[in-house]
């Protein structure tokens, strides 16, 4: 299953290097789609790539990047097990802030992003991600450093490891977070290795017309349980995730904005 993740994810990233559906690729020396384990347990989503990473290819790997890796450090997580990526792919000029626009014809990605790889944890990096991910949920100051947990994610939002480069009190505040982020990774992992719980068997209703269920079995990731490449390879009249190649089909309907009592703080 794992290397289903793998396939499916390289298909995305592959449709991400050669995406012209906003304006952000005629300036762009290459897209960046994201950089990490398909089997990722954590994920972290960024703004958009800066300078560096416009030349580099991969996320956080200019001055934000550091202050990122440092702040995982910190936590005993090492940078290579995380999955990271950004809500625009593709550098919006003189690093401004990426509009609605770009963000929305860019979410797709993300979304197939977060629903091949299914981490545990989701961390939000700024206000940007924060809107995008939890759009309505209140702004970053408020809600930095707590788990939300929205249908089966569980996402933390956090400062922008660049915020704290301009304004120095902010790294306290990231480094305090990060620990907490520790708390609910060691929750999340101790859910994962409860026993799954046996499904009762499918009563015998007409003779051989179901079969008797069996449980997954323990080693199974329920993350990764379902099939993955049906998000590029949808059966006939299902929703289509438009990846952006030419001639592409439906895009996805965008899902409702969740009211504030959907979500859940902690
Ligand atoms: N680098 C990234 O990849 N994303 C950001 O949001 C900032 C720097």
């Amino acid at each position: 299953m794992q290397s289903g993740a793998a396939d499916a994810l390289a298909v995305v990233h592959e449709y991400i290097l050669v995406c012209t559906d906003c304006p952000l690729h005629l300036k762009r020396i290459q897209a960046v789609p994201g950089s990490g384990p398909a089997g990722a347990r954590i994920m972290a989503v960024g703004e958009g790539p800066g300078e560096t990473e416009d030349r580099v290819g991969r996320p956080f790997v200019g001055a934000a990047g550091n202050v990122l890796t440092k702040l995982l450090e910190s936590i005993g997580l090492r940078r290579d097990d995380i999955y990271i990526t950004n809500v625009v792919k593709c550098r919006p000029p003189g690093n401004r802030d990426p509009e609605p626009a770009e963000m929305e014809a860019c979410s797709h990605f993300l979304d197939a992003q977060i629903e091949i790889i299914r981490p545990d944890v989701i961390l939000i990096l700024g206000r940007h991600a924060l809107a995008r991910l939890l759009p309505g949920a209140g702004g970053i100051s408020g809600l930095h450093g707590r788990k939300v947990v929205r249908g089966d994610r569980l996402y933390v939002p956090l400062y922008h490891p660049a915020a704290a480069l301009y304004q120095g009190s902010l790294m306290r505040t990231l480094e305090d977070d990060m620990l907490k982020v520790r708390g609910y990774l060691d929750e999340a992992e101790a859910r994962r290795r409860q026993p799954v719980q046996a499904a009762p068997p499918v009563a015998h209703a007409q003779a051989g017309a179901t079969k008797s269920h069996s449980p997954a079995p323990p080693s199974a990731s329920p993350a990764h349980a379902e099939p993955l490449l049906s998000l590029v390879a949808p059966e006939p009249g299902e929703p289509v995730l438009r990846l952006g190649s030419p001639g592409a089909t439906e895009p996805p309907t965008p899902p409702e904005p969740p009211s504030r009592d959907q979500l859940s703080l902690f």
